[in-house]
């Protein structure tokens, strides 16, 4: 078997078989395969597309090309995963809920790529807070308290890494068969055999249509299946920003006054709803939808999700008394007012640019090595569809960057009509 006759069948529009497809991941991760023919082999996968055969056995080569966990120790362990979008701080809301229901988290989540946010990246802007604890001390603190979140210390996919990075470079990110391969591979190799999979959908999310939203969720629940794992996609928007705050330290902020129950977006509580409910059913917690979104919105008001944070952040080395005041955070330098410009509605709020404009403050990164600014990023108090009148505040910019602050005031970011 050779490399060159598996890019020429997939070029061909040709299905791979099982073999040359391990041919191909095993020779990639192990560094004989070289990146030009990498590059090819996946732009003709981006092009030509898979079958679901060819994508289930992808995902399995490459959940399989490093170390994997086994969680069973733990008990009845559901995951959670989104296919990544703007102002999504839905794991850090939902997590502390599912797990003060009684069911086990044991979550292994990424950092930030791009405009889209990551898990880790936000736990790491609270003092303390150690995302990289031992797996020993990650199973321990889940049978002790319920809850852990950490980033991937183990080598769990390296196939997917190694492809997840060259597809950035070839603009090959926004293909059905790689993002769900690269999605389910992490998965079964961390462990879960149940899976709720957040598949967004809009201006910052991978998908742009409903339709390629459906697909995508179509074809991971069924590679679950075919590979034995429970999964359920729920399709979620992502045409503006979730929630309030875009920013890691101002996503926290709004994650501890959400479950503080200080006050709660419309669009958080629909998705946790609906995602925390699917987890409940996949737990076997409740056997209905109804039931579990009343468990979900209960255990924020009667405060055990909170209790249930301390704890988790307590228990990785954080300092809860961040949390228990989120004034103590260091802000950023420059906090500046987005004004209206006219009484209307607001008719966009776009999160790609968004996205893209809080990379630009120092939120994300676009290089895996860059370094991330914990405090910058947008709080907005309004979302798309309000009634503003002429000079109200709409957001706030938060930078540490007077130039770039001025350079985004003179953007016009939020549309109103
Ligand atoms: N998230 C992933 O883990 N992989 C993708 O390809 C896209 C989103």
């Amino acid at each position: 078997m050779n490399i060159i006759d598996i890019i020429s069948k997939k070029r061909d529009k040709l299905e791979l078989t099982k073999e040359e497809i391990e041919f191909f991941i095993k020779g990639y991760t192990e560094n004989i395969i070289t990146d030009y023919q990498a590059s090819a082999l996946i732009m003709a996968i981006y092009i030509n597309g898979m079958t679901e055969r060819e994508i289930a056995d992808l995902t399995f080569a490459m959940a399989y090309s490093g170390e994997t966990l086994d969680l069973s120790e733990l008990g009845n362990v559901v995951d959670k995963h989104s296919t990544g979008g703007v102002g999504d701080k839905i794991t850090l809301v939902l997590m502390p809920i599912i797990a003060s229901l009684g069911i086990p988290v044991a979550k292994m989540s990424g950092r930030g790529l791009g405009f889209t946010g990551g898990t880790i990246d936000k736990l790491e802007s609270i003092p303390g807070y150690d995302t990289s604890i031992s797996i020993e001390k990650f199973k321990e603190n889940v049978k002790k308290i319920g809850i852990s979140l950490m980033g991937q210390t183990l080598n769990i996919a390296p196939a997917d890494k190694k492809i997840y990075a060259l597809r950035d470079a070839i603009a090959c990110t926004d293909s059905i068969p790689l993002i769900a391969s690269s999605i389910m591979s992490k998965k079964i190799a961390s462990g879960a055999n149940k899976i709720v999979i957040d598949v967004t959908c809009g201006s910052g999310a991978f998908m742009k249509t409903r339709e390629e939203a459906e697909e995508l969720a179509r074809i991971m629940t069924s590679i679950g299946e075919k590979l034995n794992r429970k999964t359920v996609c729920i399709i979620t928007s992502m045409d503006e920003p979730v929630g309030y705050a875009v920013g890691n330290l101002l996503e926290v902020i709004e994650v501890v006054d959400i479950l503080k129950n200080k006050y709660m977006p419309e669009d958080v509580k629909k998705i946790i709803e609906e995602l925390g409910a699917n987890m409940l059913i996949l737990a076997g917690k409740v056997s209905n939808i109804e039931e579990g979104k009343h468990l979900i919105i209960e255990n924020i008001k009667n405060g055990k999700a909170y209790e249930k944070l301390l704890e988790l952040v307590k228990s990785q080395g954080g300092d809860i008394t961040y949390i228990e005041n989120t004034d103590k955070f260091e802000k950023a330098k420059y906090i500046t007012p987005i004004l209206a410009e006219k009484e209307g509605k607001i008719t966009e709020i776009n999160a790609l640019t968004i996205g893209k404009l809080s990379c630009y403050l120092g939120a994300g990164r676009i290089k895996k090595e860059d370094n991330i600014n914990p405090k910058v990023g947008f709080v907005f108090c309004k979302k798309v569809g309000s009634n503003v009148k002429e000079g109200e505040i709409i957001a706030y910019i938060y930078s540490d960057d007077e130039k770039k602050t001025k350079e985004i005031l003179e953007k016009n970011i939020i549309k109103i009509q």
